[in-house]
């Protein structure tokens, strides 16, 4: 390639910050602009600036990092993230190539690629690896569209006034006939409080429930959305561990004997996707009853269950009444409806509407009706079982393609259940979370699993969702990068 930049040009090049009009400025350890990232803005910037042309042949790795004092492990990082956003191309032996096709994009010399950052601000709540997303590509917008554009059509004056506050009373006849049949819970329609997600069922529970210096068990690893809410609602959360069986009662009884409240998720413990233990269940139920306390069972993705059916719900097993029940339309349909229930005691009714009048005017009705419409018309249950077949594929993708990718230092700890794996990755001396920081510097949606833990973390590693994986080459890719970003982690210290 007679006329591409020689190494030490394209030294020069990397060594130029785009922002110091091409004058020297060396590459700087920042948490928040790693190095690997600088790298790519200054090659991108001598692209769009023509010091690079399409075509022109990149140093091999080694050479780069050798000619720039920087690990093998950056370089390779930042040559795979220019490489998936379309400035670079691999061509095997024959070296990696500034992309040809820049040239038909290219608009007065400067490539109109879209970057990974501007991709990240088209779609700023669909990241790589995402944890908290259903695979947004499956839903069945067209059978949704119809049933929107057919209530819409339909839109009537009496749709025009307040919305009832505790929830459309034909969505909450649906979710109760849906928790018979699928969740082994006997109720009636007016026990299920619509709310417009988690944060709002709990906040629903504390107001109705909850007194000042009432303690809650919180499961540690746990969620830390909910986690938060509830301390900055001035409840005090006191962490007890769960293992393969899920939250240790025992541990619970041990720390906090006098907690009024128990936040668990029987079902996928999130984020580790353990079932709790039926022993568990009756220990979780007794520790309740004895003292009149309640128990929250957060039921968000209990459909989600690969290698056997989901297991029945604790509200099933609840005689004494003592289970306050959540639920989420997030993620067997998708978190922009904003939409969830709470399920609670026939005895509690009047509490709870008494609270919800106080705190919430009742959510938009026109999508509760579509919901509604969605799972009379047997939408729902289809849907679900056809995401449980997908999910259970694009799981097993990314088990493969991490082995593939990482070979035998990965494993995946936690069961076939959820829509995220907990991975670990042994040979490399970064901790989860400096590998977590690194690759959400760099976009993507995963987490460390200590940033779930209230105090020091007992399970390590990282919570990767696999919902979104619509192809091998997407994994394949993916995989790759955050490879790249391990070793970048273990050489930045
Ligand atoms: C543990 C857990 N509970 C509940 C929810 C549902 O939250 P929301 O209804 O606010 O989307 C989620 C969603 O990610 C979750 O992970």
């Amino acid at each position: 390639m007679g006329g591409s930049p020689d190494i030490q040009e394209m030294a020069v090049m990397a060594k130029q910050s785009p922002s110091a009009n091409a004058k020297d400025t060396p590459l700087l350890h920042d948490d928040n602009n790693p190095i690997y990232l600088q790298l790519c803005a200054r090659f991108k910037t001598a692209i769009a600036e023509g010091r690079m042309a399409p075509g022109d042949r990149m140093p091999s790795v080694r050479a780069l990092a050798s000619e720039l004092g920087l690990s093998r492990g950056t370089v390779n990082l930042a040559y795979q993230i220019m490489a998936e956003e379309g400035y670079l191309e691999f061509r095997g032996a024959a070296g990696t190539f500034v992309e040809e096709r820049l040239k038909k994009t290219s608009n007065a010399g400067s490539p109109r690629l879209v970057t990974g950052r501007a991709r990240a601000e088209r779609l700023p709540n669909i990241r790589p690896f995402q944890l908290g997303l259903p695979a947004l590509d499956a839903f069945p917008r067209k059978t949704w569209n119809r049933l929107v554009s057919r209530r819409s059509r339909e839109l009537g004056i009496e749709q025009l006034g307040h919305p009832q506050p505790a929830g459309l009373m034909a969505l909450r006849e649906r979710i109760a006939a849906y928790l018979a049949f699928s969740r082994g819970i006997a109720c009636r329609p007016e026990q299920v409080f619509v709310t417009s997600g988690h944060r709002a069922s709990l906040e629903l529970i504390m107001r109705a429930l909850h007194q000042p210096g009432d303690g809650i068990w919180f499961e540690d690893p746990g969620y830390p959305i909910a986690r938060d809410f509830l301390v900055s609602m001035g409840a005090k959360l006191h962490p007890v561990p769960v293992d393969q069986d899920g939250l240790i009662v025992e541990g619970g009884r041990a720390r906090a004997p006098d907690a009024r409240f128990a936040m668990v998720t029987p079902a996928n413990q999130s984020p580790l996707c353990v079932m709790m233990s039926k022993e568990r269940r009756g220990e979780l139920l007794k520790w309740a009853e004895e003292g009149q306390r309640w128990i929250i069972e957060d039921d968000y993705d209990s459909e989600y269950r690969y290698n056997r059916r989901p297991p029945l719900s604790l509200k099933a097993m609840d005689r004494g009444e003592r289970v306050l029940f959540t639920g989420s339309f997030s993620k067997v349909l998708y978190p922009a409806l904003r939409l969830a229930y709470l399920l609670v005691p026939p005895s509690e009714i009047d509490s709870f509407e008494r609270a919800s009048r106080l705190i919430s005017a009742g959510c938009p009705e026109f999508h509760q009706s579509v919901i509604a419409d969605f799972m009379e018309q047997g939408y729902f249950i289809r849907h679900l079982k056809k995401m449980r077949t997908l999910y259970a594929q694009r799981r097993q993708l990314l088990v493969d393609t991490m082995q593939d990718v990482f070979g035998d230092g990965v494993r995946a700890i936690s069961p076939p259940a959820g829509l995220h794996l907990a991975m670990q990755f042994e040979g490399y001396r970064a901790s989860s979370a400096k590998i977590a920081t690194l690759a959400q510097a760099d976009g993507f949606g995963l987490q460390s699993l200590s940033s779930w833990h209230m105090g020091p973390p007992s399970v390590d590693g990282l919570l990767i969702s696999f919902t979104n994986l619509s192809s091998r080459h997407m994994a394949e890719t993916l995989a790759q990068r955050l490879k790249a970003i391990c070793m970048a982690a273990d050489q930045e210290g």
